[in-house]
């Protein structure tokens, strides 16, 4: 390896990339559960037993044991050495390494002519509506505008902004380039008349390039720049063979890191709003085309976060329509759901012009509400409160909501608010809303069986692919030798604990002599040592490059496949380290032979009784000497 590529070079271009996305170039993967699924492409198979796991960014094959991060997926597939690897990987994610390491590499043949002419007209047109915007007289007033609404120049450049100006300036640009008339219809960037004739669909508007999942433009909006009753404030692209309104959000290309980073995403209105936030530095935001959003645009936030937060203006009709998202959401995703409100009825994009950046993100910080803060607040607005038969119903509806929450802690949290506002008595509450969960629980049994999400920590275990199931019930094997001893599922449930939470690593490498049983797991532990001694903190991504063995990174990610709950105890720290230093722990075998002894006596049977006696002086005997030897 001539040039070593820095680490956080590695770094910037494993988060840019989403491992879904670029598995997705060779296997087509389907969701099932948290995970996707799809045939895996290092070996002949007919039912599904690949799965990538995007919140981990990781792929891991039940069936053949493969498993790793983007990096080690192309290496193995395509044979290449790692420096390659992530040259392959940042091409696809169009970030730009030094010329020293892409030497070898050539560009991706486009798959689809008509396509990739598509793309390019949109791209060019983009750089000239931007260049007019920018650097010429007739984008000064637009340009004006922008900086009126406090977008700098360095924020137009990112979202490359751009102005359509009234004397139509495109079709004449294109022509003279002699792009393709048929070409030119297809793009939706003109209006056909009846005898054939194209002229600019945008004009005298301020542009917002829309860009698809990796950033290329593919339809604009433009927004007017004086409000006129007869026009609508922003145009939209028509659909075309790129451009479907449905499955695209605004600015996801560029959000996409910060919401990894941040584990959530932001859902706004509009795209001034969007673009405010990014501004003052709130950069996982995204806003569907002015509709409410589709299963597509679910589907694609779900991919890359589980949490949402809706940011809707703060009026009237954003509420209500806060509302109304989170209904949907709640009933079309497992997102986990919040809500930000800017105060006194503003958009954000008008907060953040009405004070500074700092009280700004104070809102995003501070202001998070659960859906059910949020519904107490909304339901509010219709009734009057002083009124003890609209009391009445809004204390109902407040208990509807509670019953649907899954967690009693939140419900009492509620229910204490609403002693406190309404001078109630807690008992009389908690009864009603025990009657109601109730009821549901009735409506619920008639209906079959609940499709409710569960939520406890666990992650669930991959669902079944339509047809045949992707593997066998259970904890996917690291291969498929059969089921695994105790002491192996002790071994790999530690080592993903020792991995993962570094005071059961401080607790557990305390223990004198302390080592697996089996040499995968040990070898595991020790490059893990080696690791934790030049990073503060386990990550999955580097640490499976830092292994650099193949076979070791299939370990590691078979781990993260692995039905664990998310919280550890020190007591189940203690029995795993029980197990696999193959001592039982004693009280518990006490327990047991006690409990045995009870029920021996009572059946009267003696022999047993004799027998388990003999054991458990044993077991004591044991203590005792485990005792003296702590000592
Ligand atoms: P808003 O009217 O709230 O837009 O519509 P905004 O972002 O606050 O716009 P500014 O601040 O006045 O410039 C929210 C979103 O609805 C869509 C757009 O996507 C807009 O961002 N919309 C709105 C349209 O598609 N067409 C319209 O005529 C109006
Ligand atoms: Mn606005």
């Amino acid at each position: 390896m001539a040039n070593r590529i820095p680490e956080e070079k590695v770094e910037e271009v494993r988060s840019a990339v989403n491992i879904a996305d670029f598995v997705g170039q060779y296997v087509q993967l389907k969701k099932a559960g948290k995970n996707l699924f799809g045939l895996c492409p290092f070996h002949e198979e007919r039912t599904p037993s690949f799965s990538v796991n995007e919140q981990k960014q990781i792929f891991h094959c039940f069936s053949c044991g493969r498993g790793g991060n983007v990096f080690s997926f192309v290496m193995e597939l395509e044979n290449l050495s790692f420096p390659e690897a992530i040259v392959k990987v940042a091409d696809f994610g169009h970030i730009d390494l030094p010329a020293t390491y892409t030497a070898q590499t050539q560009p991706a043949a486009p798959k689809d002519q008509q396509q990739a002419d598509l793309l390019k007209l949109y791209a060019d047109s983009a750089k000239m509506y931007q260049h007019i915007l920018v650097n010429t007289e007739l984008g000064e007033p637009a340009l004006k505008y922008l900086h009126d609404r406090g977008l700098d120049d360095e924020t137009i450049e990112t979202f490359g902004i751009g102005y359509a100006p009234a004397n139509q300036l495109l079709l004449d640009f294109f022509k003279e380039h002699q792009t393709d008339y048929q070409l030119l219809r297809q793009s939706g960037l003109f209006i056909e008349n009846q005898a054939g004739d194209l002229r600019d669909r945008f004009v005298d508007r301020v542009l917002f390039p829309i860009k698809d999942a990796s950033g290329r433009v593919i339809a604009f909006s433009g927004r007017i720049l004086t409000k006129s009753p007869d026009e609508p404030k922003y145009l939209n692209s028509p659909e075309t063979k790129l451009f479907n309104k449905r499955s695209v959000l605004f600015n996801f290309d560029l959000a996409r890191g910060a919401v990894r980073q941040d584990k959530s995403v932001i859902l706004f209105e509009g795209f001034m709003d969007v673009i405010a936030a990014y501004r003052a530095g709130i950069q996982n935001g995204v806003a569907s085309m002015g509709t409410s959003l589709t299963d597509e645009q679910i589907y694609m936030l779900e991919r890359i976060t589980d949490t949402l937060y809706v940011c809707y203006d703060s009026d009237m009709p954003g509420q209500k329509a806060t509302d109304r998202a989170l209904k949907l959401l709640d009933g079309n995703s497992r997102l986990n759901l919040g809500v930000i409100q800017m105060p006194d009825g503003m958009d954000p994009d008008e907060y953040l012009r009405a004070t500074d950046k700092e009280k700004f993100v104070q809102v995003f910080e501070d202001g998070k509400q659960t859906p059910t803060a949020f519904e107490m607040q909304y339901l509010k607005h219709d009734l009057n409160l002083q009124n003890t038969q609209d009391q009445l119903t809004y204390l109902e509806a407040v208990l509807q909501q509670l019953s649907k929450l899954s967690s009693s802690v939140e419900q009492d949290l509620y229910l204490n608010q609403l002693v406190s506002e309404f001078n109630l008595d807690k008992d009389d509450l908690k009864q009603q809303l025990r009657s109601l969960i109730g009821q549901q629980a009735v409506q619920r049994s008639h209906r079959g069986p609940s499709q409710s999400q569960s939520t406890s920590s666990m992650v669930p275990p991959p669902e079944p692919m339509p047809d045949e199931p992707p593997m066998a019930q259970g904890e996917g094997p690291t291969n498929n030798n059969g089921p695994l001893s105790r002491v192996e599922k002790a071994e790999r449930l530690l080592l993903y604990r020792l991995l993962n939470d570094h005071d059961v690593w401080l607790r557990v490498m305390a223990i004198a002599g302390f080592h697996f049983v089996h040499d995968p797991y040990q070898q595991v532990l020790v490059f893990a040592e080696a690791y934790f001694k030049t990073h503060n903190q386990f990550e999955l991504g580097s640490f499976t490059d830092f292994m650099t063995d193949s076979s070791l990174q299939h370990v590691v990610t078979s781990l993260e496949f692995m039905d664990v709950a998310s919280e550890s105890s020190k007591e189940e720290i203690a029995d795993l380290v029980n197990v696999i230093m193959n001592q039982q722990p004693l009280v518990e075998q006490i327990q047991g032979k006690k409990a045995e002894l009870t029920a021996a006596k009572q059946i009267g049977n003696h022999d047993l009784v004799q027998q388990l006696t003999l054991a458990l002086i044993e077991l004591y005997r044991q203590q005792q000497q485990v005792q003296q030897a702590g000592n």
